[in-house]
C-alpha cells in the first residue's frame, strides 16, 4: 500500500466533514472464496447530519456499519473522523475513539442482562471514567427522555421489547456521541413506540449536533431525515432527501421479517 498522508487533504479547507470514506471495500473470505460486500464506497457525513439509508437484504448495510464503527476492519479504503485517518490510531486509541465518539443501535439490544435500566445506560460513562455522580445524572435524564423514569431499577428481562429498545438508545447516547450508527432500530417496535424513539433521535440530534446513520426499511423513518443513501451492489448512492422507493422499502421490510 502507497504511504498515505496521516490526515485528510480535505483538512485544507477550514473543517473537514465529520466522516469522509474513500474507496472503502469489505471483502469476506469464506469457503475458500472472497465475496466483496462493500465495493469503493465514497461518502461524506457532515456533523450533525440525519442520514437514512435503505438496500435489499444481504446488500451490506450492517457491515457497512460496523466499518463505519470501528468494530470491523475495512479491506481496503480509508475511513477519515475529522480529517484523521483511523487506520493511524493504535488499538487502545481506536478503543477510546470508538467509546467516546460512536453510539450504536443494534436491532436486538445487547443490553446487559444482570444490570438494572440505570446500570446499563451509565456503564459506557463509566468505563469512560466520567464519575459516577456525573455517570447517573447523565443516565437518569436520559432515561427520563425516553419515558423511562419508572424503570430505572428494571433489568432487561423485567422490560417490554419497545422498552429495552429505548434503554439501548439512551445507553447509546451517554457518551453525547458524534455520529450514531443505528440498524434497523425501529425494526421490532410497533409504530407508536418506533415513533417515540424516533423524537429521541431527533432531540439528541438537536441537543448534541449527533450526526445518525440510519439503515431503516421504514419510508416514513426515511422521510424524516435530511439526506437518503441507497445500498446496491456494494456501492452507496446519494438519493436525496425522503424514502427513494417506497415500494421498494415495503418489499424489503417483508424480506426481512423472513430473514431475521
Ligand atoms: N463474517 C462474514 N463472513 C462471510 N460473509 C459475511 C460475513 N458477514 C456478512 N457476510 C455476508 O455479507 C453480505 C452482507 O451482509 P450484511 O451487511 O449483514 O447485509 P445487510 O445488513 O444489508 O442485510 C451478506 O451476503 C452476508 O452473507
Ligand atoms: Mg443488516
Amino acid at each position: 500500500m502507497p504511504d498515505q498522508p496521516s490526515t485528510d487533504e480535505a483538512t485544507s479547507r477550514s473543517r473537514p466533514p465529520l466522516v469522509r470514506v474513500v474507496g472503502l471495500g469489505k471483502r469476506f473470505e469464506h469457503g475458500g472464496r472472497q465475496l466483496a460486500v462493500l465495493d469503493d464506497v465514497n461518502l461524506e457525513i457532515e456533523a450533525g447530519d440525519m442520514v437514512s439509508i435503505v438496500g435489499r437484504s444481504g446488500v451490506g448495510k450492517s457491515t457497512l456499519l460496523h466499518v463505519l464503527g470501528t468494530i470491523d476492519l475495512p479491506t481496503e479504503g480509508t475511513i477519515y473522523f475529522n480529517g484523521v485517518d483511523l487506520s493511524r490510531l493504535s488499538a487502545g486509541q481506536l478503543a477510546e475513539f470508538r467509546n467516546r465518539s460512536i453510539g450504536f443501535v443494534f436491532q436486538f439490544h445487547h443490553l446487559l442482562p444482570e444490570f438494572t435500566a440505570l446500570e446499563n445506560v451509565m456503564m459506557p460513562a463509566l468505563i469512560q471514567r466520567v464519575s459516577q455522580s456525573k455517570a447517573r445524572e447523565r443516565a437518569l435524564e436520559l432515561l427520563e427522555a425516553v419515558d423511562l423514569g419508572s424503570r430505572l431499577t428494571h433489568r432487561p428481562s423485567e422490560l417490554s421489547g419497545g422498552e429495552q429498545q429505548r434503554v439501548a438508545l439512551a445507553r447509546a447516547v451517554v457518551m453525547r456521541p458524534k455520529l450514531l450508527l443505528a440498524d434497523e432500530p425501529t425494526g421490532n417496535l410497533d409504530t407508536k413506540t418506533g415513533d417515540a424513539v424516533l423524537d429521541i433521535f431527533f432531540k439528541i440530534n438537536e441537543q448534541f449536533r449527533t450526526a445518525m446513520l440510519v439503515v431503516t426499511h421504514s419510508p416514513e423513518l426515511a422521510d424524516k431525515m435530511s439526506r437518503s443513501l441507497r445500498m446496491i451492489d456494494g456501492h452507496v448512492e446519494e438519493v436525496g432527501r425522503g424514502h427513494p422507493y417506497r415500494d421498494q422499502a415495503a418489499e424489503d421490510a417483508g424480506e426481512a421479517e423472513v430473514a431475521s
